[in-house]
């Protein structure tokens, strides 16, 4: 089993991360940070989640209430008060750990080989643990985040949700070497929230199973939600879930209408939009400017997630939630 660190902002979405991660890999913990809701919250919700499952094993660790540059911008019309509104759900019996969540993450990496990250909030974390020991971004397998998008946002019309909130974060952690995995919304666009869904996950009749339809009656607000995090954590368990296009990412930092924006160079594909039949494997520049012009573009540097397997992927998060008591 792959061994990860889970760093999350629980989050509905965030809770099937979770679920996925615990039953599928290797979690070695959980660390928390500012972003659906404020610290305290979701580092509470994360003991609840863990201790819905049976995992309480698992230790958790809480980091960075929110960016160092901006302040928290919170999702409480997403995720409720609690960040994690919907389930009745008691106080849970465990503490985090003493343990800063950066602490954690860069003692384990640097202690433990193929060590594998995943960032399902903000990146704040993942970015201080860059600044305190760089070495990180030689000796992980990989980091897969849910965050950005290939060719469009949610938070904005340009900027997903976690990169937005702290956005000198992503912006340091796209530069680090780090092999990066990107779940933008193109992906998880594809995983809708919709009744059939649900009632699969109903359907299984334990307490993890009801525990994750009641999270999901609230999370989708009787419309159309998506589920996004689950999805970086599935790519790690079933690479074939998945098909993903090499490409250059950068992070915007400074446009009116774009900060945030995971701009993404499609050029690297044989049309601009990625149509149904395209080959996201082929890495033949189309219509790019010569070499040595300053606008050609650069090369790849991120793994972005295209196409997303939906009937598989329900598949993983029904097998696994079965598996719990
Ligand atoms: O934009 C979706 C992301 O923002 C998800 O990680 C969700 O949990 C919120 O954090
Ligand atoms: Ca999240």
């Amino acid at each position: 089993m792959r061994k990860l660190i889970l760093d999350c902002d629980p989050g509905h979405d965030d809770a099937f991360g979770i679920m996925l991660a615990a039953q599928n890999l290797d979690l070695l913990g959980v660390t928390t940070v500012g972003g659906n809701g404020y610290l305290e919250n979701v580092t509470r919700n994360a003991l609840v989640v863990l201790e819905k499952i049976g995992r309480t094993d698992v230790p958790v660790y809480p980091g960075h209430a929110g960016p160092s540059t901006t302040e928290l911008i919170t999702a409480p019309n997403v995720h409720g008060k609690s960040g994690l509104d919907g389930p009745v759900v008691s106080e849970p019996k465990r503490k985090p750990e003493k343990k800063h969540a950066v602490d954690f993450i860069v003692e384990t990496v640097m202690s433990t080989d193929h060590v594998t990250l995943a960032a399902t909030g903000p990146l704040t974390n993942i970015a201080a643990a860059l600044n305190r020991e760089p070495e990180i971004a030689k000796r992980v397998d990989g980091l897969y985040i849910m965050g950005g998008g290939a060719y469009a946002g949610n938070w904005t019309a340009a900027a997903e949700f976690n990169i937005y909130v702290d956005a000198e974060a992503a912006y340091k952690v796209f530069h680090s070497g780090m092999p990066i995995y990107m779940v933008g919304v193109n992906l998880t666009r594809q995983c809708p929230v919709n009744t059939e869904f649900i009632e699969k996950v109903r359907a299984i009749g334990n307490e993890a199973g009801t525990f994750g339809a009641e999270l999901l009656d609230f999370f989708s607000h009787g419309g159309d939600a998506h589920l996004h995090d689950p999805c970086a954590v599935a790519w790690i368990i079933d690479p074939s879930i998945i098909t993903e296009a090499y490409l250059h990412v950068d992070i915007e930092l400074n446009g009116t209408l774009t900060r945030g924006m995971t701009v993404t160079d499609l050029r690297f594909l044989q049309t601009s939009v990625p149509e149904k039949d395209i080959d996201l494997s082929s890495t033949k520049r189309w219509d790019d400017p010569p070499v040595g012009s300053p606008f050609r573009g650069k090369e790849p540097n991120t793994h972005v997630a295209m196409r997303l397997d939906y009937p598989k992927f329900v598949d993983l998060v029904v097998n696994t939630l079965s598996k719990y008591n």
